[in-house]
């Protein structure tokens, strides 16, 4: 949610209340692609991309930044020196002081900043109270670790021009860092991976007091339609020195005019990945998974990617448009390496990314020229900031990025099933009908969601007394099967009389600040409103406190929360959102922290989740529309306002593959698009996706039909349950896949290249994935009457299908042909791995924790091999698993010894643990069934195994299927006696 669409009435009652209140004030109806900016409606950008136009044209373009002879040194990994900018003919200069520093962990971090900005030396316009550094607290928020000086680097060659730098595991590392013109090349194995400023694209534009001359008449005020009219305007032709300075000291959009107190500040580079033609990441995005170029050519796009988080609703499809979050996290990949930067700035960003042989330097690599992706970031202001990482595998890639930034926390083990939501559930009552309705079509759901209606005219922290007269009740009822209620709890807070939330936010001074700093005031759902300044210390812990159960009344311990609008989503403001003169805590500007907010937002709510009742500490669970990187640590995200349309189904996967990879997989869509009636059979086929989804929740405008699940009709509703129940019978294998991406970043669900990273057809796949290390393929249907899918095949390994045991007939980069109709959902798996499921059906997941599990044992082609897999499991709930309350197992079957083993994941000794309460419990959690898939012939007529377990022998049924017609034989053993926390191995021969 949302904005919502021309024909709500809701935004008609909105307007109504505007032109009531305000005569002056009209914002278009209908937000469109022309209300969010192009690149060439974007003074920086413009700039930028004139800069790169003409450097690129001219032969004879030497980027004018150059290291200060002598003044580096290189001390304790680090590096240190100036770079002067010559800025005009006389050879005038801008000192840029620059670090490299290169971590333990083998990333090499390049900061520069601008000397005169860092001393203050500057004077800013209008009497501005803005700061007069360059923005240099993003790190503040966003890196967690992984920093310590690798002390190991060293200077391996050093002369008057250049010096190269070894550095990483084994020192197989290096960077030469270039004096005149400055650049950086990285070397991994001796062959160069990155450049930065290869292409002379360096521009970090420096303080400067504007010169009053006459300058064209400006309209201010211009209206959006003229606005779009607008043709992109004539490139300078001349050098850097003519620059066109238009945009400099102040620009307007809209009916906005932004006063920009500090001038031009934008900083860039041109990044290059040598040999590399495939860059992932840099999400939000609503297009493929392989980054498209941005500069011309038939089926690029024509504008470059966009990080500005807005509220962009009815987004497009396949378009390089800002979305609602921002992770400036990219990956190169070519077979078996990747590599990636990460671009560190809040501000607003713009990447262009094209390909191309190198012509300049034609590359030997392997004695053939290779396509090379440049990139281009270009963001307004800020510390230019960028990690390099060498990789070589993108699992390399997204340990060493979550090291920095943090991987995803341990979830509420609710918060990955089912939950249900629409705009609105009108009351308490229409509340308890959905859930009784959900037991009725025996669809499992654990949470159900409520939206801004809910509260007393969206003033947050309050309920609509007449609809929900008692929302305890409300919540006892659904405890009652161990299931949530999530409200909705947004930053904008109404401006009125007799609202205690925002006579505090006045009175401690804890909202954001408009350029004369004064409280910012906007309109957003609640009309006029105020925003919390989230950057404030104080005001996050001021927001915390009014989660107290005391102070928010109404809710109870299974009451968990959903942040939106923190883009922040500002109605009559400039592209939907804040102006960039804003003034936050530390009077930093809104322009160089906008991408930022979101997660200060839900940073604040995280901590008020931590501090309900004195005592009570559970891991929160928060829902976020805008995020940043680091957002992972605290929340899941949602895809924003898509369509009940098969594109935007089709849409999903790739955008919540592209979150995975960028360290941010909690991610869903909407189930049944947001934003219009999905006909039935979309709405099935988008369950069966969801399904899969690390975050599965359906939702729905105000304005759509009610669609909860079981009014369907069947045979619908039976298929729909039947993917509901699928996912919570699969819940302890994503479960586990949350533990390995808290562990070390991994994705929850994996694209192609990311497990077959050698396998070059599967680069630019971005509609199948696997789950977690289960080995299970899934590729879901997204299109309309379609009823079989072809399944691309990353190996030589068998596969079986998921539901029948059919041996799939596959071959290595092959595409095989599965027949899907309506009730079937596409879903393989892969020999050679082992995974866990809970078979018995409930209605919430909570009551499913003590249920034994099933094993499911996928043998390999090479049926002498073995089959691996793992379980992770804990109390779902608290954060004792930090202190060793859970279990990790590691299954091994051993096809040549015929046995399978469980063993503690990390090698751990059981007994060093102290039980706790949960752990006590978990002891007596046994296997309910095993089954063996691809079981060997040789099995026939055995009746019984036997199960070794600390030390005791016991035996175990055993129920054999010989192959049949395509069908794998299969073997099922029951009645075991041992726990899943214990060591234990059954011997089959
Ligand atoms: C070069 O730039 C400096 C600083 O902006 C200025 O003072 C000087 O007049 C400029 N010289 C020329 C030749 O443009
Ligand atoms: C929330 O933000 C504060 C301030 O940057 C930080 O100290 C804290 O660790 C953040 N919380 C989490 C869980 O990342």
């Amino acid at each position: 949610m949302h904005v919502s669409g021309p024909l709500s009435s809701k935004w008609a009652a909105y307007l109504g209340l505007l032109s009531a209140l305000s005569a002056t004030f009209a914002p278009s109806v209908a937000v469109k692609e022309h209300d969010f900016k192009k690149c060439h409606q974007s003074g920086f950008c413009t700039r930028n991309r004139a800069f790169a136009d003409h450097a690129l044209a001219s032969s004879s373009w030497q980027s004018p930044y150059n290291i200060a002879p002598d003044s580096a040194s290189f001390k304790d990994g680090q590096y240190q020196a100036v770079i002067l900018k010559t800025i005009n003919d006389s050879g005038e200069t801008v000192r840029l002081p620059i670090t490299v520093s290169f971590l333990e962990s083998g990333t090499a971090r390049v900061t520069v900043d601008e000397e005169k900005r860092q001393k203050g030396e500057i004077e800013l316009r209008h009497d501005s109270k803005a700061r007069k550094e360059r923005y240099n607290e993003a790190e503040q928020w966003v890196i967690v670790g992984g920093t310590a000086l690798d002390k190991a680097a060293k200077v391996d060659h050093e002369d008057k021009t250049q010096l190269t730098v070894k550095y990483g595991p084994s020192s197989k590392f290096e960077a030469t860092i270039k004096l005149s013109p400055f650049s950086i090349d990285f070397k991994r194995d001796g062959n160069t991976q990155i450049k930065l400023n290869d292409q002379g694209l360096l521009n970090m534009e420096h303080w400067r007091p504007k010169i009053e001359k006459p300058v064209p008449e400006k309209q201010e005020g211009e209206s959006t339609e003229e606005n779009k009219a607008e043709e992109p305007k004539e490139e300078p032709k001349e050098e850097p020195k003519g620059e066109d300075e238009s945009t400099w000291w102040d620009e307007s959009f809209g009916s906005n005019t932004d006063t920009k107190p500090r001038g031009p500040e934008s900083v860039a580079l041109d990044i290059s990945f040598v040999g590399y033609d495939h860059v992932y990441g840099i999400p939000s995005h609503a297009g493929p998974l392989s980054l498209k170029q941005t500069r011309g050519g038939d089926g690029n796009y024509q504008e470059p990617y966009r990080l500005y988080n807005a509220d962009v609703f009815e987004y497009i499809l396949d378009s390089p448009m800002t979305l609602y979050g921002a992770i400036p996290f990219m990956q190169a990949h070519r077979k078996d390496s990747s590599v990636g930067v990460f671009w560190l700035n809040a501000a607003e960003t713009w990447v262009d990314i094209t390909k191309g042989k190198d012509t300049k330097n034609p590359l030997s690599l392997g004695g053939k020229s290779k396509t090379n992706t440049h990139t281009h970031w270009i963001s307004e202001s800020g510390l230019l900031d960028v990690f390099v990482f060498l990789g070589p595998t993108p699992k390399d890639l997204t340990a060493k990025y979550g090291e920095l930034t943090g991987t995803t926390s341990m979830p509420q083990e609710f918060s990955i099933a089912y939950h249900q939501c629409r705009w609105n559930y009108v009351s308490d009552d229409d509340v308890k009908d959905v859930d009784r309705k959900m037991d009725k079509f025996k669809m499992p759901y654990d949470v159900i969601w409520l939206d801004i209606e809910y509260a007393e005219e969206k003033k947050y922290f309050t309920w609509d007394k007449h609809a929900f007269a008692d929302p305890i009740g409300m919540g006892k009822q659904l405890d009652s099967h161990g299931r949530k209620l999530v409200t909705i709890i947004d930053p904008h807070i109404q401006n009125t009389d007799n609202y205690p939330v925002v006579a505090e936010l006045k009175s401690k001074d804890l909202g954001v600040k408009n350029k004369e700093g004064n409280i910012f005031e906007g309109w957003c759902w609640p009309g006029s409103s105020h925003w919390i300044d989230a950057f404030n210390p104080a005001a996050r812990e001021w927001w915390a406190s009014l989660f107290n159960y005391d102070k928010f009344k109404g809710t109870m311990e299974n009451t968990w929360i959903w942040n939106d609008m923190n883009e922040p989503s500002v109605f009559n403001g400039p592209e939907t959102t804040m102006p960039k003169d804003n003034l936050h805590h530390g009077n930093w500007e809104h322009r160089d922290v906008h991408n930022l907010n979101g997660m200060t937002f839900h940073n604040a709510t995280y901590h008020g989740l931590t501090t309900r009742k004195p005592g009570e500490l559970r891991r929160p669970f928060v829902l976020t529309r805008s995020f940043f990187a680091g957002s992972q640590r605290l929340s899941a995200m949602w895809t924003g306002d898509n369509q009940a349309a098969w594109d935007h189904l089709e849409a999903s996967i790739p955008m919540i593959l592209s979150q995975g990879i960028s360290g941010y997989p909690f991610a869903g869509a909407d189930v049944g698009g947001f934003f219009g009636n999905p006909e039935k059979d979309l709405l099935t086929r988008w369950y069966q996706a969801g399904a899969f989804y690390p975050f599965f929740r359906g939702h729905a405008h105000i304005d759509a039909r009610r669609r909860e699940p079981y009014l369907m009709g069947e045979p619908y509703n039976t298929i729909i349950a039947a993917a509901l129940r699928l996912r919570y019978s699969l819940l302890p294998s994503w479960y586990t896949a949350f533990r390995h991406a808290h562990l070390d970043g991994t994705p929850i669900i994996k694209p192609m290249f990311y497990t077959h990273p050698a396998e070059e057809a599967g680069f630019d796949l971005d509609d199948q994935f696997f789950l977690g290390t289960t080995g299970l393929l899934a590729k879901p249907v997204t299109q309309k009457d379609k009823e079989s899918v072809d399944i691309w095949i990353p190996d030589n390994e068998v596969y079986y299908d998921y539901f029948t045991y059919e041996v799939v007939p596959t071959a290595k980069g092959k595409s095989v042909t599965r027949s899907a109709p309506l009730d079937k959902i596409p879903l393989l798996m892969r020999g050679g791995h082992v995974f866990a499921r809970r078979d018995t059906p409930r209605r919430s997941s909570a009551l499913m924790k003590w249920d034994d599990y099933t094993l499911v044992v996928a043998v390999g082609k090479n049926a002498k091999g073995t089959a691996e897999g793992d379980l992770y499991v804990d109390d779902g709930d608290s954060f004792d698993f930090e202190r060793g309350q859970y279990f990790h197992r590691r299954f091994v079957y051993d096809g040549a010894a015929q046995s399978l083993a469980s063993v503690d994941y990390e090698g751990r000794d059981a007994a060093a643990v102290e039980d706790g309460e949960w752990m006590k419990k978990a002891r007596s959690l046994g296997v309910r069934e095993i089954v063996v898939v691809g079981a060997p012939a040789s099995w026939a007529g055995k009746k019984r195994v036997t199960v070794e377990s600390e030390g005791k022998k016991s035996e175990a049924r055993i129920e054999f299927t010989p192959a049949a017609s395509g069908r794998a034989a299969f073997a099922v053993v029951k009645g075991l006696a041992v726990s899943i926390g214990a060591d234990w191995k059954i011997d089959f021969a």
